[in-house]
């Protein structure tokens, strides 16, 4: 059965950036009728930082875990469990402060697990997530981030490098800028997403 994770990021109710991603949601459903959708939402459920006993845990070998270094990562294997399992994963986030909400960094915290998403090789970490795995990232920016801005966006060569370093190499991006700017700036910029979104294709087992 085909399978979409959804990963939101906002905590606001009016989210354009949730709007986005439950358009894509819809689509991806018109294609997958029978399909299973896993949203959550880590502003609003946040899930746990890193502590010393999660990284002890993880980085011991999984047959010499003890009981308390297994129940350390429970919430981690099951947040990878369904990474490894859906077909698509959908990422929604607004910019903060030029990059990514820290709940969103902190599910990626929890999900770049050694031996699990990623390993060690003699020369740089290998990703062990399929390569055929659809990735889609909606982001919402107060500003526009694109040729002749005078800032810079740190979000999508983020999010891109470390996806990569867990395998993944079917990404797309789609932004929605200037929503801090008129109303009919901000329109017109969430109207080009949602074009957008009807030409993405749609992945995953029949
Ligand atoms: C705490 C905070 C930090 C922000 N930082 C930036 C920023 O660095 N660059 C930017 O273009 N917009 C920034 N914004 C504006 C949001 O990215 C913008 O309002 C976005 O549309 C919100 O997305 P949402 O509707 O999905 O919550 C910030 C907003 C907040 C609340």
């Amino acid at each position: 059965m085909a399978t979409l994770l959804a990963i939101e990021a906002s905590p606001r109710s009016a989210a354009v950036s949730t709007e986005l991603a439950e358009r894509f949601i819809d689509h991806w459903q018109s294609g997958h009728e029978d399909g299973i959708v896993i949203r959550r939402n880590v502003s609003l459920e946040p899930v746990p930082l890193l502590d010393e006993a999660w990284i002890e845990a993880a980085y011991t070998a999984e047959a010499d875990r003890t009981p308390e270094q297994r129940a350390a990562l429970v919430v981690s294997d099951q947040l990878v469990d369904e990474l490894i399992a859906a077909d698509t994963l959908v990422i929604a986030t607004p910019m903060w402060n030029l990059n990514i909400p820290a709940a969103l960094k902190a599910w990626i915290d929890q999900i770049a697990r050694v031996d699990r998403t990623f390993k060690f090789t003699n020369t740089a970490p290998s990703g062990l997530l399929s390569p055929s795995k659809q990735v889609v990232i909606f982001t919402t920016r107060g500003g526009s981030y694109g040729y002749g801005s005078a800032m810079f966006d740190y979000q999508e060569p983020y999010l891109r490098a470390v996806l990569r370093l867990l395998g993944l190499r079917d990404i797309r991006f789609v932004h929605a800028e200037n929503q801090g700017f008129s109303p009919e700036v901000a329109r017109a910029s969430r109207d080009a997403a949602h074009e957008w979104i009807t030409e993405l294709p749609l992945k995953g087992r029949a």
